[in-house]
């Protein structure tokens, strides 16, 4: 994998915005669309008041652009403001000119009879549009990237995972208590984008920043491959894959 280290948060999330920019540019003009995996989370605001901040300027439109998010908390309601997709709207799509029926959230409204008809769906759309130009990805603190979380099963298991439904990790709802504000209130549930179609995006931008990150990130870079850190399935596909850091979370690369 590529990895750049940048001083500090920021200039990570810039890099970052760059490399969607410049995904965005050659796509259109390659195949007239661009197609973006997204990720929501602490990390990539920046990324996406960077992007919005193009656009205002004029040299950025997502008229073209086609975008999956990665995952959503189930069940929830697309209003509430602590799902993904009101996340989303926030952070980006209500500051850019991004059509909306271009944008793409699991949706965490369906009946759970109907779930597998959603997440199938979903992941036909993608193939459907060509496939994911780029995607971009935090880490968890566990390793996971959306919610596919560390589990006991094979690596080739876990890289054919589809879209579905999942049980979120204990470490993973002990983190979510920042947004839900009280551990009996986290949604243990979520929709999330398969390992599958994570890798098989073209372009794969790993942002991950501060010093909680540093021990995952050298695991999931330096580690052996294995689903106890999802992460580190990424090295099965290195060539498409950039890792962007700050200083504090590289630290433990060596
Ligand atoms: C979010 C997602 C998650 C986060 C990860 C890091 O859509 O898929 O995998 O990227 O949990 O979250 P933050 O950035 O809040 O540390």
């Amino acid at each position: 994998s590529t990895v750049i280290v940048c001083p500090n948060a920021e200039a990570a999330s810039r890099v970052a915005a760059e490399s969607i920019a410049a995904t965005i540019d050659s796509a259109l003009k390659s195949r007239g669309k661009a197609i973006l995996g997204l990720a929501t989370g602490a990390t990539p605001e920046v990324v996406y008041a960077n992007l919005a901040a193009r656009h205002r300027a004029g040299g950025l439109s997502f008229q073209k652009v086609v975008t999956y998010n990665l995952d959503e908390y189930y069940p929830i309601q697309p209003i509430d403001p602590l799902s993904y997709r009101s996340y989303m709207h926030r952070h980006l799509f209500s500051r850019v000119d991004l059509p909306a029926n271009q944008a793409h959230v699991l949706d965490g409204t369906v009946p759970e009879a109907f779930v597998r008809e959603h997440t199938a769906e979903f992941d036909r759309w993608i193939e459907a549009d060509g496939g994911l130009d780029l995607q971009l990805l935090g880490i968890g603190r566990n390793g996971h990237i959306g919610f596919n979380e560390p589990a006991e099963w094979s690596v080739a298991e876990a890289a054919a995972a589809p879209t579905r439904l999942v049980e979120l990790h204990p470490v993973t709802r002990a983190d979510a208590v920042r947004e839900f504000g009280d551990a009996a209130k986290v949604i243990p549930r979520a929709l999330t984008m398969g390992v599958k179609q994570i890798l098989s995006a073209r372009a794969i931008v790993m942002l991950a920043t501060g010093p909680r990150k540093a021990s995952i990130v050298a695991q999931a870079l330096r580690g052996p491959v294995t689903t106890a850190v999802p992460a580190s399935l990424l090295q099965t596909v290195a060539d498409r894959v950039v890792w962007i850091l700050d200083e504090p979370a590289a630290a433990e690369l060596g």
